[in-house]
C-alpha cells in the first residue's frame, strides 16, 4: 500500500513541476502583405506575450506567432481591422504540448537511442557512454565543457585512428526548444557507429558531435518551460543568453539584443557564456583538423552560411552556394515529407544576427566550409515536429550529411 502512495506521489511530482502552462495561448500564421503592416508586427515581437518563431522580414512571407490568452482579443481586431492575412494556426499550444508530453512516457535511462519519442539530456548522455563502451576502438566521448548548472557538455569522437585526417563538426540544440536538432546529430551518431555499412564514411573522415550544446536549456524545456530557447545564465532581471548571438566575431553589431529579457540576449560581452566558450576552445584545438562545421536548428527549412551579421558575401561564396544546393537537393529527394530548403548567407535569405556561431567558426575559427542548418518544423503543428515526424526528418537529412561527407573526403583527404 505505502508503495503505491510512493508511485502516485512521485508521478504527481512528475507532472506538476512548476511547469508553465500554455493553456489558452493559440499559434497565428500570418501573411503581412505591406512595409507598414511588417513594421507593426516587428515592434510586436519586442513585447511580451507574443512569440514569434520566425522574426518578420520580409513581407508575403508567412510568420507563426504564439500569443498568450490576455491578447488574443486585441490581436485579433488588430488583424482584421487592418486586413491581414492569417489562420489560427493552433488553437490551444497545451493540448500540443500535453500529446508530446504523453509521447515521452518515461524519462528512464536506456542503453539505446530512440527515434520514436524525443530522448532527454540523461538518456543522450547515457547513450554516448553506452556507444564509448561497446565501441572502444572508433568512439570517445569527451566533455568539452560544465554549464552554469554544472551539465557536462558531451562530444563524441568517431575515427578508426591516424592523425591528420580531415574531420566533420556537428552540434545541435544550441537552441533549447529546437528539438528536432539533437536527433539530427544521433541519428548521424548511429549510422556512423552502429550501422556497418557505413564503415567507408569513417575511414577517411574523423568525425566530432555535440548533440546537445545547450543541456541546461534543454533540460528547462522538459521540465518547466517547452518554449525555453537560450541558456539558464542568472542575469539581474532575467536568466538566459542566446548562445548563438555569444560569439564574439562582430558582436552585436546587428540582430541581437543587448536587454537581458530578450530572446536574442547576446550576453554581457563576446564569449561571456560557458557554452559559447566550450565551443570555441575545442574548435581552436582542433581547427588544424576540422575542414567542416555544421549546427543543427529549427525550424525554416534553410540551408544557411555566412555572413549573419553582414549581407556582404565571403569571397569563396559560390563554393558554399553549390556545396549547399547540392546538399539541400539531395535532402530534397531524399524527403518524404515535401521539405524544400531555401539557401544563401543568413543575412541575405533570414535576417541579419551578428555573434553566431557560424559565422565566427569561419571568420575567427579557421573553418572554411560552415553552415546552419534550419531543418523542418511541425507545419500545421507548430514549432516542433510530432514524434511520428522524427524519422522521416532524420532520415532524409542523413542523406545530406552523406554528401557533405563526401565532399570533404574528396577534397581534403590524401
Ligand atoms: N535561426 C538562427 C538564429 O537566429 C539563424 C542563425 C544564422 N546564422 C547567423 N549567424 N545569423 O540563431
Ligand atoms: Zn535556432
Amino acid at each position: 500500500m505505502k508503495f503505491y502512495l510512493l508511485v502516485v506521489l512521485i508521478l504527481l511530482g512528475f507532472v506538476s513541476t512548476h511547469r508553465i502552462s500554455y493553456d489558452g495561448y493559440k499559434a497565428f500564421r500570418i501573411r503581412p502583405t505591406t512595409i507598414s503592416q511588417l513594421k507593426t508586427l516587428s515592434s510586436l515581437s519586442k513585447k511580451p506575450g507574443f512569440d514569434f518563431w520566425n522574426i518578420p522580414r520580409v513581407i508575403n512571407k508567412s510568420i507563426d506567432v504564439l500569443v498568450a490568452p490576455d491578447l488574443l482579443e486585441s490581436f485579433q481586431t488588430y488583424l482584421k481591422t487592418n486586413h491581414i492575412i492569417y489562420h489560427v494556426l493552433i488553437e490551444n499550444y497545451q493540448e500540443v504540448i500535453q500529446i508530446e508530453n504523453v509521447a515521452l512516457k518515461s524519462k528512464r535511462l536506456r542503453e539505446d537511442v530512440s527515434f520514436k519519442k524525443y530522448m532527454t539530456y540523461e538518456q543522450i548522455v547515457n547513450y554516448l557512454k553506452t556507444l564509448a563502451k561497446k565501441y572502444p576502438d572508433i568512439v570517445t566521448v569527451q566533455s568539452i565543457g560544465n554549464t552554469e548548472n554544472n551539465r557536462s557538455i558531451p562530444l563524441i569522437k568517431i575515427s578508426t585512428g591516424g592523425s591528420n585526417k580531415p574531420a566533420i563538426l556537428i552540434d545541435a540544440g544550441i537552441h533549447a526548444r529546437e528539438w528536432i536538432a539533437p536527433p539530427v546529430a544521433l541519428y548521424t551518431i548511429q549510422q556512423l557507429v552502429e550501422n556497418a555499412t557505413n564503415i567507408r564514411l569513417i575511414q577517411n573522415v574523423d568525425w566530432l558531435i555535440v548533440p546537445v550544446l545547450n543541456p541546461d536549456g534543454y533540460t528547462y524545456t522538459f521540465n518547466n518551460d517547452r518554449l525555453w530557447r537560450k541558456n539558464r545564465s542568472p542575469g539581474r532581471r532575467c536568466y538566459g543568453a542566446d548562445i548563438n548571438r555569444n560569439f564574439d566575431f562582430h558582436w552585436m553589431e546587428g540582430g541581437a539584443s543587448a536587454y537581458e529579457c530578450e530572446e536574442t540576449y547576446a550576453g554581457s560581452k563576446g564569449f561571456s557564456e560557458l557554452e559559447a566558450q566550450a565551443l570555441r576552445d575545442f574548435i581552436l584545438a582542433n581547427s588544424e583538423n576540422i575542414k567542416l562545421y555544421l549546427t543543427f536548428h529549427s525550424y525554416g527549412e534553410y540551408m544557411l552560411y555566412p555572413w549573419g551579421y553582414t549581407s556582404d558575401l565571403p569571397d569563396d561564396e559560390p563554393e558554399l552556394r553549390t556545396l549547399g544546393t547540392a546538399v539541400a537537393d539531395a535532402i530534397e529527394k531524399a524527403s518524404t515529407i515535401g521539405t524544400s530548403y531555401t539557401i544563401g548567407t543568413s543575412t541575405n535569405v533570414l535576417y541579419e544576427a551578428a555573434g553566431g556561431s557560424d559565422d565566427w567558426t569561419k571568420g575567427v575559427g579557421g573553418v572554411q566550409l560552415s553552415y546552419t542548418i534550419e531543418l523542418p518544423g511541425g507545419g500545421s503543428e507548430g514549432f516542433n515536429p510530432p514524434t511520428r515526424k522524427i524519422l522521416p526528418v532524420v532520415r532524409e537529412t542523413w542523406e545530406g550529411i552523406k554528401l557533405y561527407q563526401a565532399y570533404i573526403e574528396k577534397k581534403f583527404a590524401n
